[in-house]
């Protein structure tokens, strides 16, 4: 048995991860294939917390992955459908891939022209079957907030365009997937269906399957489910196609904290909180995105009495989280409490500075945590030599 202990009481910086959170999400997640026999696979670039998988695979039907590594994550640990995109695949991972992938979604002409017979033959040795898709690009940008995440910005190398897909590429595959969204809601979906649909309705008839990648933030309040309902429903009907969605962000959002330290307040004019936590490290999606993660019982800046830039005991100086205001005075030694944080963290962290990875745990429905992993200086000098 592990010890259990509540939140305020793990040593900092941790990961908590929320089971009640994700498993509220899993059910609302659950319904959507319930209404429309859609599979929905977890987007492991997002979420690989594998501890959690058993309680994943009871209300979804798999993993997708972004290559080989992730590809063997879910097989050992999921133990159902699983997929995998990426841009490019080397051919010793391929070979490793198409024994423990179900579906293997490619991204051009050249990769499909290199690989089709691998796969072919994998077909015919009887011992397994693989499906094999590619990658559409329908050119349709939904949303500006956030560019770096536009697979249909002009130039992106992601999937093909209508001017460069014919006949002869629609006849190797058994499948298509796009991926256009970010953090969106269905009526975005609904716009790209049409412009898929306008492109590629012809080859749609042809498939078994249709994939309509990430991006979808089903789990959140004001997401309309009864449209995408009626969408998954409708490509169902229209084309006869087994359709997939592999939202990352949906499965875990809102499901996870990172729990931080004050280890110093530095006053050079901004006051300043120098956290045991890192954006850089720990968050890089805050620089990167960039956005500003919500913090347990706090305001913007100047909301509040106290106001305070949080940072980071890394030596970048735009190690920044952002400014944030509280009721009361923080003193050094309080803790706090970063919320969505389950998603793009763990998966994304780094030991930039020999800064410690944060501990993972898993808090159930009564806030009782327990710590599921630990790191230590063996995992900074153990990727380095
Ligand atoms: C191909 C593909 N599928 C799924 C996802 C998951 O997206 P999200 O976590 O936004 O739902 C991504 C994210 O980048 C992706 O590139």
């Amino acid at each position: 048995m592990r010890v259990t202990m509540k939140i305020n009481e793990l040593p900092t910086p941790c990961y908590v991860i929320d089971e009640g959170k994700l498993e509220d999400n899993l059910k609302i997640l659950h319904d959507v294939e319930e209404k429309t026999g859609a599979k929905i696979l977890l987007a492991q670039k997002c979420f690989s917390a594998f501890y959690e998988y058993p309680l994943i695979s009871k209300y979804i039907s798999g993993t997708t992955a972004s290559g080989l590594y992730e590809a063997k994550l879910g097989y050992e640990e999921m133990h159902k459908e699983n997929h995998v995109f990426s841009p490019a695949y080397r051919q010793q991972d391929m070979e490793e891939i198409l024994n423990i992938c179900d579906h293997v979604i490619i991204n051009s002409r050249n990769q499909l022209l290199k690989y089709k017979d691998l796969v072919d033959k994998v077909n015919q040795s009887g011992n397994r079957k693989v499906s094999i898709g590619l990658r559409i690009n329908p050119e349709c940008s939904t949303q500006t907030d956030h560019a770096i995440y536009d697979p249909c910005a002009p130039g992106s190398r992601m999937g093909i365009r209508l001017s460069d897909f014919d006949d002869e590429l629609a006849d190797m595959v058994d499948g298509l997937h796009f991926h256009t969204l970010c953090e969106q809601n269905s009526d975005d979906l609904e716009t790209t269906l049409k412009a898929v649909e306008e492109k590629f309705g012809k080859y749609l008839h042809k498939m078994k399957w249709l994939n309509m990648g990430g991006g979808h933030h089903i789990t959140r309040d004001d997401y309309d489910v009864e449209r995408l309902v009626r969408l998954v429903n409708h490509m169902k009907e229209t084309y006869d196609l087994q359709i997939y969605l592999e939202p990352g962000e949906a499965v875990a959002l809102n499901a996870g904290y990172l729990v931080t330290e004050v280890l110093d307040i530095v006053d050079n004019d901004i006051k300043t909180l120098v956290l045991d936590a890192s954006a850089s490290c720990h968050m890089p999606d805050v620089l990167e995105m960039p956005y500003r993660p919500p913090l347990k019982d706090s305001g913007e800046a100047g909301e509040k009495n106290y106001t305070y830039r949080l940072s980071s005991n890394t030596c970048l100086a735009g190690d920044v989280i952002g400014d944030y205001s509280f009721d009361y005075e923080i003193k050094i030694g309080d803790k706090l409490y970063f919320e969505d944080m389950a998603i793009y963290s763990m998966v994304k962290n780094n030991t930039f500075n020999g800064i410690p990875l944060p501990a993972i745990a898993a808090m159930d429905k009564d806030g009782n945590c327990r710590i599921i992993k630990e790191f230590g200086y063996e995992d900074f000098k153990g990727r380095l030599s």
